[in-house]
């Protein structure tokens, strides 16, 4: 894999550079800069180098459809003050652009592409639409790890086009994550939570031989709490994943890996409620899941205490909502209490978790912090992904 700093020549070329810029938002506002702190250095690299940037990214799951709400256009203007530079954000049809109608005004030397997955040729990765992404740069940055466990068109099939290369933050990732992966100390804790269940579920299962426990929280928990016979109410769940889970407690048999998952959860009628705490057996048809409860903080607890190494992705809560937010703090806070006594390896992972670690300002408290989520577990899994194969 090539790394864009070790490039000369790259002055006045234009650079196609694929960064995630998929940041918590609410109600327009971002509500966590991680993400963009850390693109900030291949930003001013390629600006040192003279190059011409066209930034490409998603922000949510727009499924292929313009949805002003999920517009690229407050990360823009936050990038701007970052930088102390005008960048122009291009929303028209990208089918329509061409190369020559780039930087034809040479105020700018950035141009941000309005959210790649509006159009749904991106998660199809398909052939044509990158052929087209490709015809407008000389070379192609992936600055995306969080990304790059996406078989999508600016991703992966872009790489066929173009020289590619890898960005700053991608190898840094990368080196942290084999580093880790090498180093590991037993006992293992992976903590797997959040609300993205379809990403995540699956990965379950191959993780299993490679750690000692395995805590389930967060959505997936849900679908689990429901496997094993028990009313979720409204909470949010996802279809279809019965044989997955099945398969999880097959595998179970075979392995000294434990799974934990809830034993009592906190349930509200809707995101801004008050918390309730309720035993699995008492869920009501109109409760929704929010976090943990005090018996599973305690478990989660224990297990933490007995760990080296604890692996984090995902909340434990909808922590936005701080009568929700306890489970994931009292996780945060017994691994970084650990942490500072140098008796726990600890590595987080994932947009929300960082918000959530920021919002305790525990980030540094942590041996290392990755921006990635899905990509980290599947990182874990020990699969290739395809965005960092696409650049072998
Ligand atoms: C992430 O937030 O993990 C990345 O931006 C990928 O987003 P996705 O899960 O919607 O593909």
């Amino acid at each position: 894999m090539k790394n864009i700093k070790d490039q000369e020549n790259i002055s006045q070329k234009k650079v196609l550079l694929r960064l995630d810029l998929n940041v918590p938002l609410k109600n327009g506002l971002i509500t966590d800069e991680t993400r963009i702190n850390k693109i900030i250095p291949v930003i001013n690299f390629l600006l040192e180098k003279k190059s011409k940037i066209i930034i490409i990214s998603h922000i949510g799951r727009p499924k292929g459809e313009f949805n002003k709400a999920l517009s690229l256009k407050p990360i823009c203007e936050n990038i701007e003050k970052k930088i102390k530079k005008k960048i122009k954000l291009l929303d028209v049809n990208i089918f329509k652009l061409k190369k020559e109608d780039l930087f034809t005004n040479t105020n700018y030397e950035i141009i941000l592409l309005e959210n790649i997955r509006f159009y749904k040729e991106e998660e199809k990765n398909d052939v044509s639409f990158a052929k087209h992404l490709a015809s407008f740069a000389d070379l192609y940055v992936n600055d995306a790890f969080s990304c790059s466990h996406r078989s999508h068109a600016s991703l992966s099939k872009i790489t066929e086009f173009l020289p590619s290369f890898a960005g700053l933050q991608l190898e840094t990732e990368i080196n942290a994550l084999k580093k880790v992966t090498t180093e590991i100390k037993k006992p293992i804790t992976c903590i797997i939570g959040g609300s993205k269940i379809s990403t995540k579920i699956g990965i379950i299962n191959n993780l299993i031989p490679k750690f000692d426990n395995i805590i389930i929280v967060g959505g997936m928990a849900n679908n689990i709490i429901s496997f094993k016979g028990n009313n979720i109410g409204k909470s949010i769940r996802e279809k279809d994943c019965e044989s997955a889970i099945k398969l999880i407690f097959e595998t179970l048999k075979n392995h000294s890996c434990k799974i934990t998952f809830p034993e009592d959860v906190l349930v509200g009628k809707n995101l801004d409620d008050k918390s309730n705490i309720r035993e699995l057996n008492d869920i009501k048809d109109e409760d929704l899941i929010l976090d943990i409860g005090p018996k599973t903080i305690n478990k989660i607890k224990n297990i933490i205490e007995i760990s080296k190494t604890v692996l984090w992705n995902g909340p434990a809560g909808y922590f936005e909502n701080q009568n929700f937010a306890n489970g994931s703090y009292e996780i945060a806070k017994a691994i970084t209490k650990k942490n500072k006594m140098q008796q726990i390896y600890s590595v987080v992972g994932g947009g929300d978790t960082i918000a959530l670690i920021n919002q305790i300002n525990a980030i540094q408290d942590f041996n290392f912090v990755s921006t990635a989520g899905g990509a980290f577990l599947e990182y874990l899994e020990g699969k290739e992904l395809p965005g960092i194969k696409a650049l072998n």
